[in-house]
């Protein structure tokens, strides 16, 4: 009987969720990897009917590109078939809907709260509903690489406004949004499951000389994914679990050091920290620095897996049964 959805078919729709990514600093290197390799490993996944990127930063001309690149480029392979927005076919489960982009300044701290949900709620709105979301927080700066009693009172500003009190309030006003979220019932499904990255570094776990406010901002950061862990148990165990709905999990990870925006000018002017300035220049006359698909590959195996526990902090240098398992470097 024609319209009748039977056995395989059946299955494939009640089972197809759409996937979703939020990530900042998405106009270049690093996050621009996580972009595309998120497109291409989730939109090659069974049971993935689309995949929607939402590229933040404050390069509209980054975000172009990358968008292009995450939509068609050489990573992205034949199953992650880019539509335009007019052509989207909800009958084609491998669908990427197109990214958007939005300029968000993550140190305009007065409008960011406001901006960041406007953010959220439009893409749900435009291109949602989403099942299963993913947030990385992966703008950063080195700023100075200088000694603390070097440091200027503005700088010391900078450094933690981008690096870690606008990620705070991205994943405040995140998890506000996604308790208020309107039940099943209504014609908007909800998210169901969101995960939290923090891209981390080495430096949230050790101490290294010129890198103070990027350190202590990492170590903060880290601490925000355990807290945040902490306080969804401590609602879980609570009477009022309305915000415990979503399955939420939350992560660090450390990339590994790679050839960016980051690394380059000490390759080029050395910094403070002879150690690190020689193991930059090492790896650069060598060709030893990760390339970011290599570690964002090994990122996206995790998240697939999902079996790492919430809050938990991993390098791309650590020994995980998921990169032994998984057809990734
Ligand atoms: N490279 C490494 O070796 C290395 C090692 C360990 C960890 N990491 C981490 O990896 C992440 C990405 O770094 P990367 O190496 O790709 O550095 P990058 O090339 O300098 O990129 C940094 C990104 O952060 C964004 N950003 C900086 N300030 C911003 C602001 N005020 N508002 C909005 N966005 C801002 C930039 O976007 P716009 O300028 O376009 O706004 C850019 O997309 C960082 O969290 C970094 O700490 C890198």
């Amino acid at each position: 009987m024609e319209g009748l959805v039977k056995g395989e078919d059946l299955e494939k729709e009640i089972c197809m969720s759409a996937f979703w990514a939020v990530v900042t600093g998405a106009s270049r290197n690093y996050g621009a990897a996580i972009a595309a390799m998120f497109a291409r490993h989730f939109g090659a996944k069974n049971g993935v009917e689309e995949v929607h990127l939402t590229l933040l930063s404050r390069d509209e001309a980054g975000l172009e590109r990358v968008k292009a690149m995450c939509e068609g480029g050489d990573r992205v392979t034949a199953a992650c078939e880019v539509a335009n927005s007019e052509d989207i076919d909800r009958s084609d489960h491998e669908t990427i809907r197109p990214s958007m982009y939005c300029r968000l300044d993550l140190a305009d701290l007065e409008w960011l709260p406001e901006r960041f949900r406007d953010v959220l709620e439009r893409e749900q709105q435009t291109h949602g509903p989403f099942d299963h979301m993913y947030v990385f927080l992966n703008s950063g700066t080195l700023g100075a690489i200088v000694h603390i009693r070097d440091q200027t009172a503005a700088e010391v500003q900078t450094n933690m406004e981008v690096n870690l009190i606008a990620p705070t309030v991205i994943c405040s006003v995140l998890l506000q949004w996604l308790q208020q979220q309107q039940p099943a019932a209504t014609a908007t499904r909800p998210v169901s499951s969101c995960r939290i990255v923090d891209i981390s570094s080495r430096a949230a776990t050790g101490a290294y000389a010129g890198f103070n406010l990027y350190g202590l901002c990492k170590t903060g950061r880290a601490m925000l994914t355990k807290v945040i862990t902490a306080e969804r148990q401590d609602e879980l165990r609570g009477e009022s679990h309305g915000g415990a709905r979503v399955d939420v999990k939350t992560l660090s990870f450390a990339p590994g050091r790679m050839l960016t925006g980051m690394t380059l000018p000490v390759v080029e002017n050395g910094c403070v920290n002879q150690a690190f300035t020689d193991e930059c220049r090492r790896l650069h006359a060598t060709n030893g620095f990760l390339d970011p698909h290599v570690s964002t590959s090994r990122l996206m195996a995790l998240l697939d897996r999902d079996e790492f526990e919430s809050g938990a902090f991993v390098s791309v240098g650590d020994k995980r049964q998921e990169w032994d398992d998984m057809d990734c470097p």
